[in-house]
């Protein structure tokens, strides 16, 4: 459909989302909308025991069921060598359990049916006999020498995974030591889940007669999947075909392979069928991979005048009864080590030891570029804690203590190189913008009428776009990514990429960027992502790694094409190359700005009339290896009010001003700071996967997991400062996660500041109006 306004605009322009023509008229096609001839359904068997032996499994039963076309157990995987399969994390995780189960809703078997009740019903119809054993759910006692050890199949004996270390330990201890102020606290970041709106599925292809595999998966990287795929299976590489549909959310969510999808390709190989397996609301909250999860010991030293001395952070991480997350190989702990955050700490040290649970799998980076939003939480608390402990204005305390913008590129002291920033720039827009004097002052006001009313700061940093393939990779596959450029002999553009978008926008940013590099309509550009038939190989969509790799890539891609395209020109204009200039979308010879040609006329001629000895066509391949992170920034600031009778929070204001560099798209920009915000609304005051003490989930549905709605979400009041990333080709960062990386610290931050006059120094998330009413009636506040 034309949209004519929008014929020109480009790079930096709100231009509306073109994915959204089919999305808003209900004509996305995802996994579940997919119905191919003969198809069969999967259902999985799922303990109801957080930890237990099992004696037997009986399937007669289930395979007398009407219907049933078959039944797998973890011994007929095991046949097949199966039974496990290797995590992102280095760890091995059950597909089908044998032997014991290890979490509460962990799969046991797999059921095909001719329909989806069939398949259902015969999952009932299995019998499993278990004896449960003890159930270990806290990490802390997990770790101590009486606890039970949960994985016997590992040759140590203990429930401790790995230990990692970053920074200097003995300096920050004698800097700690010689500090003026050291404020300590334990602080929790609660196990949350991504939970996409849509969960996660596939349909197995197994084509008997060619012997391909086609899979149809909620991918956020499906090129991994098809790698991994074949090395789990043993099928040749090329016999695999990974097709991401649509994807309604991922988070994080879609990176893991789940033991569904192993059993979905094992029943289509048996059957020669396809076979598709979608998970419940249930499933998707209970078993796969769940985010956070960190208990942090942070000690942060002061000088009197509020100068930052050292920090030091002892975490243990739960990660469930598999270490299923995903970070790049040689960051077990993700991203962390980003902790000392906006701040110009002169030495730090950070430490985390992982630690199995009867728990679900997993420790993904929901939203967030590998236990980045842990660690931007962790030192915004810490630094208000210290404000409070010095008597100090939260905003003073930051302001001097920020990295200043001359320091750039800044070597902290854990050893990222942040690549720019300005971070006074965007603490001062926001408290501009939110009026903070006069806020302040009526806060003593109330304060002194027995109200309740706090404001927070959390000025965040992140670090995104992984990576420097030379730093990073996922399963040994560097972290690069790519893109493909076609352009046809009429001057219309298909373009792929290695990247998987679930909403985020990228048919349109990434068609934005070609055409401000080619002179073409953001209309004439067609972008692809998600089947590796077609797309270059990348390594998917998370981490906000899109845009600082596959943006770059795209970018790179298109200066190539019009490398090509110059030599192109000149042929037509009749003039040497190097009097050839790009001037406002065209083609000019240097000093006759009437002799021009247009990208158009070069790509015909690329087909119909090229150079002699030139090789025809005009495309380009661009495989963009980052040579560092990008680090966006910026600054939230909350206003709360607290109702003394019932301890309900009421989010008064909420003003965030973030810096993603150059801006692609600021609608779509705008988009996800709303989208983030919403999430880190939704963690700090009603979010968490909990478990009692026997391992039974307590959050496996909407009615215990809350999600928040228009009626409770804040509205947000947003600005933005711009500070390109000197080393992207367009300057731009990655900009998706930002809001929930910083935005859980500025609520628990208002929340703590309206009652730190009590003598509340910290909550944790999520704060939910008991708790709040419960420190009140403990501090002898009643309405
Ligand atoms: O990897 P993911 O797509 O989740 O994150 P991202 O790279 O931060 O991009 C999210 C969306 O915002 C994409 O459509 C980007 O092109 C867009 N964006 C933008 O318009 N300008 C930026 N500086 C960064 C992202």
């Amino acid at each position: 459909m034309a949209l004519p306004e929008q014929a020109h605009a480009v790079l930096g322009h709100p231009v509306r989302r073109k994915e959204d023509m089919r999305f808003i008229q209900g004509r996305g096609r995802y996994l579940d909308d997919i119905v191919l001839p003969r198809m069969a359904y999967l259902a999985l068997v799922r303990s109801p025991y957080a930890h237990a032996r099992i004696r037997s499994i009986r399937v007669d039963a289930a395979k007398a069921i009407p219907g049933v076309l078959a039944v797998i157990t973890g011994e007929d995987l095991e046949e097949l060598g199966l039974a496990w399969m290797p995590t992102l994390a280095g760890d091995k995780q059950m597909v089908l359990a044998v032997g014991k189960v290890l979490f509460q809703y962990q799969e046991v078997a797999a059921v095909v049916g001719e329909t989806r009740e069939a398949a259902v019903d015969g999952a009932q119809a299995v019998e499993v006999d278990y004896e449960p054993l003890p159930v270990v759910v806290d990490p802390f006692r997990a770790l101590e020498p009486d606890a039970p050890v949960l994985r016997e199949d590992r040759e140590q004996k203990t429930n401790h995974i790995w230990h990692w270390e970053v920074g200097d330990r003995e300096a920050t201890e004698e800097a700690l030591r010689r500090s003026d102020v050291v404020i300590r606290e334990r602080i929790r970041f609660q196990r949350v889940h991504p939970a996409p709106l849509e969960p996660c599925g596939c349909i197995a292809d197994f084509d008997r007669i060619t012997g391909r595999l086609t899979l149809y998966v909620t991918s956020q990287a499906p090129h991994a999947y098809r790698t991994l795929l074949a090395l789990v299976t043993k099928l040749p590489e090329h016999m695999i075909r990974v097709i991401s549909p649509d994807i309604g959310g991922g988070f994080g969510n879609k990176v893991a392979i789940y033991p569904g999808y192993v059993c979905a390709v094992v029943a289509s190989m048996m059957l020669g069928r396809p076979v598709k397996w979608v998970e419940t609301r249930t499933e998707n909250l209970t078993s796969t991979s769940f985010a956070r999860d960190y208990h942090m010991m942070v000690e942060l030293g002061a000088t009197r005048e509020g100068k930052v001395t050292a920090l030091r952070v002892k975490t243990i991480a739960d990660h469930g009864a598999f270490d299923a997350s995903a970070n790049p190989t040689r960051f077990p702990a993700g991203l962390f080590s980003i902790c000392t955050g906006s701040y110009d700490f002169p030495v730090a040290f950070a430490e985390v030891d992982a630690v199995y649970t009867n728990k679900a799998p997993g420790g993904i980076s929901y939203r967030c570029s590998f236990r980045v939003t842990e660690a931007s939480y962790l030192i915004e608390r810490a630094m208000d804690i210290l404000a409070d402990e010095l008597g100090m204005d939260p905003a003073e305390l930051r302001r001097r203590n920020f990295i200043p913008p001359e320091k750039f590129p800044y070597r902290s002291a854990l050893g990222w190189t942040y690549d720019s920033g300005n971070y006074v720039a965007a603490l001062d827009r926001a408290l501009e913008l939110i009026g903070y004097e006069e806020l302040r002052r009526e806060q003593e006001e109330r304060r002194r009428r027995g109200e309740l009313m706090g404001i927070g700061i959390s000025s965040y940093t992140e670090i995104v776009g992984a990576g420097p393939s030379h730093t990073f990779d996922i399963a040994g596959l560097k972290m690069f990514d790519s893109c493909e450029i076609r352009v046809h002999p009429t001057g219309k553009i298909l373009a792929r990429f290695g990247t998987r978008h679930q909403g985020q926008g990228h048919e349109t940013t990434y068609a934005q960027i070609i055409a401000h590099e080619l002179g073409v309509s953001v209309e004439d550009v067609l972008v692809e992502e998600g089947d590796t038939d077609t797309a270059p190989y990348g390594l998917g969509t998370y981490a906000s790694r899109s845009t600082p790799t596959a943006g770059a890539a795209a970018a790179m891609c298109a200066r190539r094409i019009r490398e090509k395209a110059r030599k192109i020109a000149a042929h037509l204009l009749e003039a040497a190359e190097e009097d050839i200039v790009w001037e406002e979308g065209r083609f000019i010879v240097r000093g006759v700005p009437g002799k021009s040609v247009t990208f158009p006329q070069v790509a015909f001629a690329a087909y119909t009339n090229p150079p002699p000895g030139m090789e025809p066509g005009l495309e380009a391949v661009y495989y963009y290896d980052p040579p560092n992170l990008t680090f966006p920034f910026g600054t939230y600031v909350c206003v709360v009010d607290i109702d003394k009778g019932t301890g309900q929070v009421k989010v008064r204001r909420f003003v965030g001003v973030d810096d993603c560099g150059t801006v692609i798209n600021p609608m779509i920009v705008e988009g996800q700071i709303h989208g983030g915000l919403t999430e880190g609304f939704a963690i700090a005051f009603m979010q968490e996967i909990a478990y009692d003490e026997n391992g039974n989930c307590l959050s496996s549905n909407f009615t215990e997991y809350l999600i928040p709605t228009a009626v409770e979400t804040p509205r947000w009041e947003l600005d933005r400062t711009v500070t390109p990333s000197p080393h992207h080709p367009l300057g731009a960062k990655g900009v998706g996660e930002s809001a929930n990386v910083g935005s859980p610290a500025a609520f628990v931050n208002a929340v703590v500041d309206a009652l730190s006059h009590l003598g509340v120094r910290h909550i944790d998330m999520p704060i939910t109006p008991w708790k709040i009413w419960r420190i009140l009636r403990e501090h002898g506040i009643t309405e």
